[in-house]
């Protein structure tokens, strides 16, 4: 086109062609700045809403008095082992925790669903319904931790499910938490199942998928990064789904074998790919505190499948709770990795906490004194 132009516009053509000539020019010239311009915003708002840019929200963050854990506990309805948690918190000084429950929307915890007064009204009043599994679990994972985020003295955010009981008093819990700036995320790179759906792409490449344990403790700046993202939640909500049998009617029929390798368990992938999107891995233990007893079996399908085993009362014998609380070491399969369990770079128990445990393992628990020692006649028992 420059050249026509060149031959259209030799030297002795009339004034008016040339001066049209330079407008067009000059109209050409800003109009291409003006692209340049708009690419460049274009550019920096991605670079903007990219996780790893993810600018905490501004919350308050000078605070009198001690540091706290926030216990965020993720029910499906009470806590059925709350007499376990009473006897720790009472062994707790009330000014080094704070605790918060998502529980189904309306359930109030009061004198008439809980014996533990320190659980009393400590719902979230915008709790979502939560179906296991699926992304809502995320949801109610965020709102504990939005709202814990409220309490500048949070420091520490422990993630707590009803059917999980502590494994030390809270002195010993408190000083291990603290003695670490690190998250304690179990996180793994997830080799074998395909869970990962390649239109999560761009939004999640796949190098940064991760999987791990749901069952994670964060330090405060770890949950703000969690609570600010609006990048990959909606991504997962999109693309990471379970598939249930109900999926697999006929229409889909066709499809199965496609779906099948897309079947996703969020809570199992969102914080470990989130954190390794917002390269915060360094800033890790990447492990989780909470020990959950596997049984693998095999179901009607044919694949195998895990299961977490129930602690019923005969397995909580102290011998066991010992043998958990000496576990120093975990392995990492997909990744060759060992990791030693250390906290501030000293060696330390793996596990904190444990899953899944009956009321009658509990009570076990309790009587052998390892939450600490604990005064019955504090706990109401209007439910008997
Ligand atoms: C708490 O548990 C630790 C470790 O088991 C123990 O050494 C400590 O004496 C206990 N503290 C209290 C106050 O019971
Ligand atoms: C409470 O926090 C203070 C200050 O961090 C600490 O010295 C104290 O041991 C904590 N109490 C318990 C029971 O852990
Ligand atoms: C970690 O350990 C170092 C050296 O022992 C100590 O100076 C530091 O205060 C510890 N960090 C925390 C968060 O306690
Ligand atoms: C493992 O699960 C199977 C079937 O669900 C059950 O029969 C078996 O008792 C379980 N094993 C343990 C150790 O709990």
């Amino acid at each position: 086109m420059t050249t026509t132009m060149k031959k259209r516009l030799p030297p002795s053509s009339s004034p008016s062609i040339r001066q049209h000539f330079w407008l067009g020019l000059q109209l050409v010239l800003s109009l291409s700045v003006l692209v340049c311009v708009l690419a460049l915003l274009r550019l920096n708002s991605q670079s903007q809403s990219s996780p790893a840019a993810f600018s905490p929200l501004r919350r308050p963050s000078s605070f009198s008095g001690p540091p706290k854990i926030a216990f965020l506990f993720l029910a499906r309805s009470n806590l059925p082992l709350d007499f376990v948690w009473h006897a720790f918190f009472q062994n707790a000084d009330e000014e080094n925790y704070s605790i918060y429950i998502h529980s189904e929307p309306g359930f109030v915890f009061d004198e008439s669903t809980t014996r533990s007064p320190f659980l009393y009204g400590r719902q979230l009043k915008n709790s979502v319904k939560v179906v296991w599994g699926e992304s809502s679990m995320i949801q109610a994972e965020r709102l504990l931790l939005a709202t814990a985020l409220d309490d500048p003295a949070n420091q520490r955010f422990a993630l707590i499910s009803d059917s999980c009981v502590p494994l030390y008093n809270f002195s010993y819990i408190y000083s291990y938490l603290m003695s670490s700036s690190q998250s304690f995320v179990d996180s793994f790179l997830d080799k074998k199942e395909g869970r990962y759906n390649p239109k999560m792409s761009p939004a999640i490449p796949k190098d940064k998928w991760r999987k791990g344990s749901q069952w994670i403790t964060l330090v405060r700046r770890h949950a703000e990064v969690v609570v600010a993202d609006n990048v990959i939640f909606p991504t997962f909500k999109r693309y990471c789904k379970r598939q249930t049998e109900l999926d697999f009617g006929r229409k889909q029929i066709i499809n199965a074998a496609a779906q099948k390798q897309h079947d996703c368990i969020p809570d199992e992938h969102y914080v470990q790919t989130l954190l390794s999107m917002s390269e915060l891995e360094d800033e890790l233990e990447r492990r989780t505190l909470t020990y959950t007893s596997w049984n693998q079996s095999s179901n009607d399908k044919e694949k195998q499948n895990w299961h977490p085993m129930t602690f019923e009362y005969a397995d909580a014998g102290p011998q066991h709770i010992k043998e958990i609380r000496n576990i120093n070491y975990v392995y990492y399969e997909t990744e060759y990795r060992t990791e030693w369990c250390q906290c501030n770079a000293t060696f330390v128990p793996c596990f904190l906490f444990a899953r899944k445990f009956s009321r009658g393992a509990a009570m076990r628990l309790l009587n052998e004194g390892l939450v600490g020692p604990f005064d019955a006649s504090t706990l109401l028992f209007s439910s008997s």
